[in-house]
C-alpha cells in the first residue's frame, strides 16, 4: 500500500504532492465519536493521533484529521528556511525485535518497505520560511473538527558562526520560534529537544537546567498556551528524574520518545544513508515501542510520586489499537503512531473503534 508520506520520494515531492494512498481519500462512514478525554483542557473524541514528523504541511494534517486521527502534530519547524537532508530520508531497518538503546553494531537497511515495521528518519528538521509555514499551519489548525486537537511542533535553531552570546540567541531562537507558532492559533505547542539527526551526543534534552532556561523563557513569551516537551529515551532514571524536577514546574506535559539512533549500513555494509553525518540515524517504528512504553511509565511514576501534574504523550512503535490501549494503560493521557499510521491509515479509526 501507497503511505501518505512515501518514502519513495523526495521531501519536495512528499510536500507539493501528498497525502498519498487512501489517506488522500475521502473517509467513508466514519463518524466522529463523543468526546471521551480531556487532554491539556481540550476535550478530544479518542486521544490518539500522529506525533511532529509525517504531516509536512495542512493537506497532510487535514487527511489525518478526516481519516479520525483526533490529535496530530504538524511536522516541526524553524525560524529560518532548511532544507531537508538528501534523499533517501526513509529506510526500512532489519531488526530482530527490540532494538537496544545502548547498540554499537550496525543495522541494515534499505529500501524494501513493502513489509518494514521500524524505518529510518533522517530529515535534519527541515523548515519552509515562516512567512510559509505560518499561514499553512494556521490553515492546519482549522482542519480540526470538534473533539480534535492540532498542535504546532518547532524546534531553536543554533546561531551561526560570530554570533557573540551564543547562548542568549540560542535561547531567543526557540521563543522566536514559540512566539511564530502561536500566532498561529495552534492550541497546544510542542518544543522538540530530541532530534537525533543534529548530533546525537548532544540532546537538548540532556541538558536540564538549559531546557529549563529556555523553557521558562518560552512560556512567557506565550503565556497560557500548553507546551509539551519531546523527549529522546533517558537511559539513566535519575537523570529524568532531575530532568522532570527542572521542568515540571514550567511546562505542562512530556511526549516520549524521539528516535532511538542506530548505525544503519547497506548489505556490503557500507552507510546507508549518503552524506557526512547520516551514519547514525534515527530508526523509529515497531523495534522501539519498548522504550516508548518504558518512558511513559517512568514519566508516570515520578508524577505518581508526587513530581508534578504533567500530561504525557506516549509515541514509538504503535501499530495497533492494542498497542494504543497498553500506552494507555501505562499512564499516558494521549498516545500518537507515526510509522504506524503511515503503514495503517485507518488505524486512527480502529482506535477510535476501542471502547473508550
Ligand atoms: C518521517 C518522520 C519524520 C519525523 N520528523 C520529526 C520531527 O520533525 N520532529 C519530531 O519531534 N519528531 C519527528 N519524528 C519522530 C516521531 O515524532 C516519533 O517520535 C518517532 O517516529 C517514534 O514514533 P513511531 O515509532 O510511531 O514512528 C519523525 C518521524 C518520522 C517517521
Amino acid at each position: 500500500m501507497t503511505w501518505f508520506y512515501d518514502p519513495r520520494r523526495t521531501y519536495d515531492d512528499n510536500y507539493a504532492h501528498g497525502p498519498f494512498g487512501p489517506l488522500a481519500g475521502p473517509a467513508d462512514g466514519l463518524e466522529a465519536p463523543a468526546r471521551t478525554a480531556t487532554f491539556l483542557g481540550h476535550e478530544v473524541a479518542r486521544p490518539f493521533g500522529i506525533p511532529a514528523g509525517p504531516l509536512v504541511n495542512a493537506a497532510f494534517a487535514a487527511a489525518a484529521f478526516r481519516h479520525g486521527f483526533d490529535v496530530n502534530v504538524y511536522k516541526t519547524v524553524r525560524t529560518g528556511a532548511r532544507a531537508s537532508h538528501p534523499f533517501p530520508n526513509a529506510l526500512a531497518v532489519h531488526v530482530d525485535g527490540d532494538l537496544a538503546a545502548d547498540r554499537t553494531e550496525p543495522l541494515v537497511a534499505d529500501g524494501d518497505l513493502d513489509r518494514a515495521t521500524s524505518i529510518s528518519n533522517s530529515f535534519g528538521v527541515p523548515s519552509r520560511d515562516p512567512d510559509a509555514w505560518q499561514p499553512d499551519m494556521a490553515a492546519a489548525v482549522a482542519a480540526a473538527a470538534e473533539g480534535q486537537l492540532l498542535v504546532g511542533s518547532f524546534q531553536g535553531t543554533h546561531p551561526p558562526a560570530g554570533v557573540a552570546d551564543r547562548e542568549a540567541a540560542y535561547v531567543a531562537d526557540h521563543v522566536a520560534a514559540a512566539r511564530l507558532v502561536a500566532e498561529t492559533g495552534a492550541p497546544v505547542l510542542e518544543m522538540n529537544l530530541s532530534c537525533p539527526n543534529e548530533g546525537t551526543g548532544a540532546l537538548l534534552c540532556f541538558d536540564a537546567a538549559q531546557v529549563a532556561r529556555i523553557s521558562g523563557a518560552v512560556k512567557e513569551a506565550v503565556g497560557d498556551v500548553p507546551l509539551i516537551l519531546k523527549l529522546a529515551y533517558f537511559r539513566d532514571d535519575a537523570a529524568l528524574a532531575r530532568f522532570v524536577d527542572a521542568t515540571a514546574g514550567i511546562v505542562d506535559g512530556y511526549a516520549a520518545v524521539n528516535t532511538l539512533p542506530a548505525r544503519l549500513v547497506d548489505s556490503a555494509g557500507r552507510p546507508a544513508l549518503p552524506g557526512a553525518g547520516r551514519e547514525v540515524a534515527g530508526v523509529c517504528g515497531d523495534a522501539i515501542r519498548w522504550a516508548g512504553l518504558e518512558m511513559t511509565a517512568r514519566l508516570a511514576r515520578l508524577r505518581d510520586a508526587g513530581a508534578g501534574e504533567f500530561a504525557i504523550v506516549g509515541v514509538g512503535g504503535v501499530l495497533t489499537a492494542a498497542h494504543y490501549a497498553a500506552y494507555r494503560a501505562a499512564g499516558a493521557d494521549a498516545v500518537m503512531s507515526a510509522t504506524g499510521a503511515m503503514i495503517d491509515p485507518g488505524l486512527g479509526a480502529a482506535v477510535r473503534a476501542v471502547p473508550a
